[in-house]
């Protein structure tokens, strides 16, 4: 099988790629990416030479070369990772959400169109059904529950997801959409709340938790995600929505003490901060679809993820510190000294 895999040098994206050549060795990859702050070559590098795997840096929102690509390498399917994924910048700068998550997805859709790619798959966010009360643990997001965002980017997500579902309806496109909860593992660029608190915390700075804390979000191991996607694009049943989750909700508070105490830190570095504009209160998937249909069941539990993700953050300290030195600083000046955060 050949797989056009977008933005492939972000967080999910590579573990993607490294799912698939470890499970289907001799599958063929192509990665378009970017490369903008979040896209990190490196992570790609030990599959870089591989005979089997392709780099190309470019923007999904290139139609040119978007469509010179898939003529070229006719991919069995293309997974659409690619896409801007961070809330706080989406309320910095929304323009740039709408531009890569919508029209970028409508770029690739008509290139798969116009060649006659017999999958589109596109990774979607559980974000796209807007948020639940705290005191409601009976109420979880399904397959068919209103799509009612609150944030620039998770408005972009759901409208690429209406113009996939539009692009099914109306030119049979063959597509389907994987709605995630919140993933964490190697890999995550540290400006997301697991990778960014293990990080501050190792330099022994604040950890801004945003308002009280007591946000609720569903965590899911990345490999879990991956094998989630994989199944769908090979027995998935073309113009449906797959709902992919773990129960493993926590809040905020509770997850930046478990990784202090693992690192064996103290509470003092918590620091709370002003909270996220429109900030969504608690996210929580019914996964009974993708059970009952696909036979998935997530495989890693969330004590075990976060040690093994804890772990590898110790273990790679290289790969965060550089980011951390580079652009990465400049974006923290402006989202949280400036804005006094800290
Ligand atoms: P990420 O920000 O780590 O990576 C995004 C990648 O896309 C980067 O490599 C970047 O360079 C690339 N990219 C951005 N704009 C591009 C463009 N115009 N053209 C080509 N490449 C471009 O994101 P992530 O956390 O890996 O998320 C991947 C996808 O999964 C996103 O679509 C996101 O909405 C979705 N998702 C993420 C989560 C999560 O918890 N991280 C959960 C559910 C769904
Ligand atoms: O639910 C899936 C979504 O999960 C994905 O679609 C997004 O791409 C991904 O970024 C993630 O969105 P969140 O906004 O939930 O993730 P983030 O890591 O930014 O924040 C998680 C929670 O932690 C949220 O309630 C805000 C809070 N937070 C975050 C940061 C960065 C803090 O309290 N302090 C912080 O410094």
């Amino acid at each position: 099988m050949k797989h056009l895999v977008t933005g492939g040098a972000g967080f999910i994206g590579s573990n993607y790629i490294f799912y698939l050549l470890k499970k289907y060795p001799n599958d063929e990859i192509v990665c378009l990416d970017k490369l903008t702050y979040a896209g990190n070559l490196s992570t790609l590098e030990s599959v870089l030479d591989l005979p089997n795997f392709k780099f190309v840096k470019g923007d999904i929102c290139d139609r040119d070369l978007v469509y010179k690509l898939v003529e070229e390498e006719m991919p069995d399917v293309i997974v659409n990772f690619a896409a801007e994924s961070h809330v706080d910048r989406s309320i910095e700068d929304p323009s740039l959400f709408l531009n890569t998550n919508i029209v970028g997805t409508s770029v690739l859709m008509d290139a798969a169109r116009k060649y006659g790619i017999k999958r589109f798959h596109q990774v979607s966010t559980d974000e796209v059904y807007g948020d639940l009360p705290l005191d409601r643990p009976d109420l979880l997001f399904h397959e068919d529950t209103p799509l009612h965002t609150s944030s620039p980017y998770s408005s972009s997500k759901a409208g690429a997801d209406l113009l996939v579902m539009a692009y099914h309806r109306t030119f049979g496109l063959p597509v389907t959409i994987s709605r995630c909860s919140n993933n964490y593992g190697p890999y995550q660029f540290p400006e997301k709340l697991i990778p960014l608190m293990i990080a501050k915390a190792l330099n022994d700075e604040k950890l801004p938790v945003y308002g009280d804390g007591a946000n609720v979000r569903d965590w899911l191991y990345v490999e879990d995600h991956c094998e989630a996607i994989d199944l769908i694009c090979r027995k998935g049943k073309v113009g449906e929505v797959y709902n992919v989750g773990g129960h493993n909700e926590r809040n905020n508070l509770t997850i930046v003490k478990l990784i202090l105490k693992e690192l064996g830190k103290s509470e003092d570095l918590i620091t709370f901060v002003v909270d996220r504009k429109g900030h969504d209160r608690r996210y929580a998937i019914d996964p009974t679809k993708i059970h009952n249909e696909l036979g998935w069941l997530p495989k890693t539990s969330f004590e075990n993820g976060i040690k093994e993700t804890i772990k590898w953050y110790l273990d790679n300290k290289d790969w965060w510190k550089t980011i951390m030195s580079g652009e990465y600083q400049n974006y923290y000046q402006k989202m949280y000294l400036d804005k006094g955060r800290v």
